[in-house]
């Protein structure tokens, strides 16, 4: 049995900066992760962190506002303005933890365009940008000594009277399970996009979090509003970068015509994201597509520029296609890329759940709403996990001890060994698949109500077959093979609160156009959904609203 102050769940850039945050004020605390720290999806961000820097005459208001207007006044205007009030702070922290962003011509950090902002403002280490804040905070991370449960994987979070206390957790390397008591754990165990085929996301992005909170009695919030990021490699569904559009690249369709023009005259290929990759949907459904996709053309940028700016976009461009952007434009179509909703918490990142927090991608602070602009994930996830480690350590003042649990890991035994002795039953990886592409078919770039019924049948069946899944291997260590069937489970709770979400809300807004109710409804839908577990009710969920706070932003019609 292990016991901390502080336990952190993932070890990406909020599990992280949570970390830091934590072992800075000299409180016990550790970090279990079910990879290295560094293997986690933060390191997949490639195009950079916004932040308004006062002293380049950007104030932090005009973020805000870019930020509400993308997330199409769905995302809670003090959380943003919080956000956008601690960017600038959090941005300059970083370069002088070690993190080396590129430089103007002047020397001093450059910034680069993003879509659905007019201000230059993303501050970016070529196409790397995620890998190197994650390898800089884990550096500085092993220099305050915050430990590592590396390779370990939460199965169960402890619950005493509805407190979360700890976490259940299954050594990978030695098939042992553990108690590890904490007075207060924080989420950060990043988003779910492996819920969706194909999709950007790491294939460890399975939603554990979500539904470990979720399991605990936390509502999952606006779950329906899943991001399609305009610019995925055709074939592979590879993450191109939006920096290439914020340099200039250009989005073509069949005929060579700038189609963006059309859609949004004023922000052309730098619109919403949501809007860009709807814009590309509609040429390619209309017959303006080249063999499903459109292209990205970089030429005009020149050979030079490309491989500086957007040397690892060209890598890849080059590895899984054979182009290089400075030769041909790159065929490119929108693909499952993040998850705007997540864990409900408050902009300190509480939860209801008293002792869980949560922080990144598994948490929705609100300040995401329908649509996330690009390069506000990075910076959700320095703020609000160093935001959620403040509150959390005020929390634990009034906590005496942690957990007694033994009978946690009692039950926790007797679950796993279950699975372990199923008898040959259906395979892990074609479940996995069947509802990851029953989710992309009914809850897709379009949706309506007879496409998202249909993805609750099959994700009905697939849950009937959940329990059949057989585990081929019976050994202890690096027992992979149990992970990915306790994935699975993780999988399909993300999938059924995103199912009810969308079924839930009755009009369109930013990522979840309906095209059988194409308007935004702020009559009657200006709210959050939420979806709680409620294994008393028929389909196993309660669903509910929550206002959205407006603070000094009304919402207007968006228009880019
Ligand atoms: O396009 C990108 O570089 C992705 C960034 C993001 O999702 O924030």
């Amino acid at each position: 049995m292990y016991e901390h102050d502080v336990l952190i769940i993932g070890g990406g850039l909020a599990g992280l900066r949570a970390g830091i945050e934590v072992t800075r004020h000299g409180v016990d605390v550790a970090v279990i992760s079910k990879v290295h720290p560094v293997r986690s999806h933060s390191n997949a961000a490639q195009g950079g962190i916004n932040a308004p820097l006062t002293d380049r005459g950007d104030e932090w208001e005009g973020h805000a506002y870019d930020t509400i207007k993308g997330s199409d006044f769905l995302a809670d205007q003090d959380a943003v303005e919080i956000m956008s009030s601690e960017a600038g702070d959090a941005v300059i922290e970083l370069e002088r933890m070690g993190v080396i962003f590129s430089r103007g011509e002047d020397g001093r950090l450059g910034t680069r365009a993003f879509g659905g902002q007019k201000v230059a403002r993303t501050f970016f280490v070529g196409a790397i940008t995620g890998s190197a804040l994650l390898h800089v905070l884990y550096e500085q991370s092993i220099k305050l000594g915050l430990g590592v449960y590396e390779e370990w994987f939460v199965t169960k979070l402890i619950m005493e009277d509805g407190v979360c206390r700890g976490v259940v957790a299954y050594d990978i390397k030695s098939g042992k399970l553990h108690t590890i008591k904490a007075k207060a754990v924080i989420m950060a165990s990043g988003g779910s996009g492996r819920v969706f085929e194909p999709s950007t996301n790491a294939l460890i992005c399975t939603g554990d979090g979500l539904a470990l909170a979720y399991r605990a009695g936390a509502p999952l919030m606006d779950m329906e509003m899943i991001q399609y990021h305009p610019t995925t490699l055709a074939r592979t569904g590879i993450l191109l970068s939006e920096a290439a559009r914020g340099e200039g690249a250009y989005l073509l369709n069949s005929k060579g015509e700038r189609f963006m023009e059309k859609y949004a005259p004023d922000y052309m290929e730098l619109a919403s994201r949501d809007v860009v990759s709807r814009s590309e949907q509609i040429e390619i459904d209309e017959g303006r597509g080249i063999d499903g996709n459109v292209h990205l053309d970089l030429r005009h940028l020149g050979r030079d520029y490309i491989e500086q700016r957007l040397g690892y976009l060209e890598e890849v461009s080059q590895e899984f296609l054979g182009i290089s952007m400075a030769e041909e434009p790159v065929p490119v179509r929108p693909g499952m890329h993040y998850i705007m909703g997540g864990i409900k918490t408050d902009y300190n990142g509480a939860t209801i759940v008293p002792g869980l927090y949560a922080a990144g991608e598994c948490a929705n602070v609100s300040v995401h709403g329908a649509n996330r602009l690009g390069a506000n994930s990075l910076l959700d996830t320095v703020v609000f996990g160093r935001r959620s480690a403040v509150h959390a350590l005020e929390y634990i003042k009034s906590v005496e001890s942690a957990s007694k649990s033994e009978v946690d890991l009692k039950s926790e035994q007797v679950r796993l060994q279950s699975i372990l002795d199923r008898p040959k039953g259906e395979s892990i990886a074609k479940v996995r698949e069947d509802m990851a592409l029953g989710m992309t078919k009914g809850i897709g770039v379009w949706r309506d109500q007879s496409s998202m019924e249909g993805a609750l049948e099959n994700l009905n069946n697939v849950k009937t077959r959940v329990p059949h899944v057989s585990v081929e291997d019976k050994g202890k260590v690096f027992n992979t093979n149990l992970l990915s069937a306790l994935e699975l489970e993780f999988m399909v709770d993300n999938a059924e609160a995103i199912v009810h979400g969308a079924l839930m809300r009755k009009e369109s807004r930013g990522a979840h156009f309906r095209t059988d109710l194409p308007e935004r409804d702020d009559e009657n839908w200006l709210k959050h959904t939420l979806v709680y577990k409620d294994d008393n009710s028929n389909n196993g969920v309660r669903t509910d609203t929550s206002p959205v706070k407006i603070t000094q932003w009304e919402p207007v019609k968006r228009v880019y």
